[in-house]
């Protein structure tokens, strides 16, 4: 019998809950994946979230001037780790659960889609997508607008990329687990080669890119408080939207 797809919150939340069990000694890890339309699949790195920060996420908060906007924070290992260091940061994640684990270790946030009303509009010195969170909304440029509005002035997105010739494009992706899948929700890859356009699509400019560790990030900046200039360009769709 198939099982009706669950709001992707709901399964994620369900899943984080599970590995946390899982780190605790309680029951086995519950071996998450990632589809997209077109059929691959990859791990999804849950117990990565949960874990501390690596030398590469170090490298990157420190070039992180607050107040920090951390979007799509999940369980918060990065703004816990900005609020050890002395930088005020707030994590805006969709999932309560993520949100409740987040601040467990430490940190500032709050269960908001980055899309809605979140608070400091104008005044973060920096916003973080890390991890994959370009991804958010399967809209990459209407993504880095949104994050243009939420900057401050001459305020910094860090945005963590894929490899040069990895791919740029819109996707649909769902989350299963044995027994267990999701709606279908839109997603999007930006390779480093990628970024420019997408970046001055939404207003921004690319400035350092950095590779560190086998990950590679870029720094966009916002002009100044003019934001009215938006060069439309479109991003090629890979994928059909469906199924
Ligand atoms: C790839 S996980 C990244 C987790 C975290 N940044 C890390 O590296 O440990 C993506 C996160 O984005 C969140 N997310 C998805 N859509 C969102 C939205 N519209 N607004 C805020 N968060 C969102 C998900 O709930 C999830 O926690």
């Amino acid at each position: 019998m198939r099982t009706a797809p669950l709001p992707a919150q709901l399964l994620y939340g369900r899943l984080l809950a599970t590995t946390v069990q899982h780190l605790l000694g309680d029951g086995p890890p519950p071996q998450a994946r990632l589809r997209l339309v077109d059929g691959r699949t990859e791990p999804l790195p849950l117990e990565r979230w949960l874990g501390p920060i690596d030398a590469a996420d170090a490298v990157v908060l420190d070039r992180a001037t607050p107040p920090v906007l951390d979007i799509g924070c999940g369980p918060g290992r990065h703004s816990a780790a900005l609020r050890a260091a002395g930088k005020p940061a707030l994590g805006v994640d969709l999932s309560p659960v993520a949100v409740r684990l987040a601040r467990g270790r430490g940190a500032a946030a709050i269960a908001r889609s980055v899309f809605a009303d979140v608070p400091g509009m104008g005044r973060w010195r920096t916003a973080l997508l890390l991890d994959g969170n370009i991804g958010i909304g399967g809209d990459p440029a209407g993504l880095l607008h949104r994050v243009a509005t939420l900057l401050a002035p001459h305020g910094t997105a860090l945005v963590e990329l894929g490899a040069p010739g990895s791919g740029t494009y819109r996707t649909r992706v769902r989350l299963e687990a044995p027994g267990a899948v999701s709606e279908w929700f839109g997603w999007a890859r930006v390779s480093v080669d990628g970024i420019g356009r997408i970046a001055a699509e939404a207003g921004l400019a690319v400035g350092e890119t950095v590779a560190v560790e086998g990950r590679r990030f870029a720094s966009l900046a916002v002009a100044g408080p003019d934001r009215s200039s938006r060069r439309i360009v479109p991003l090629r769709t890979r994928d059909p939207v469906g199924p």
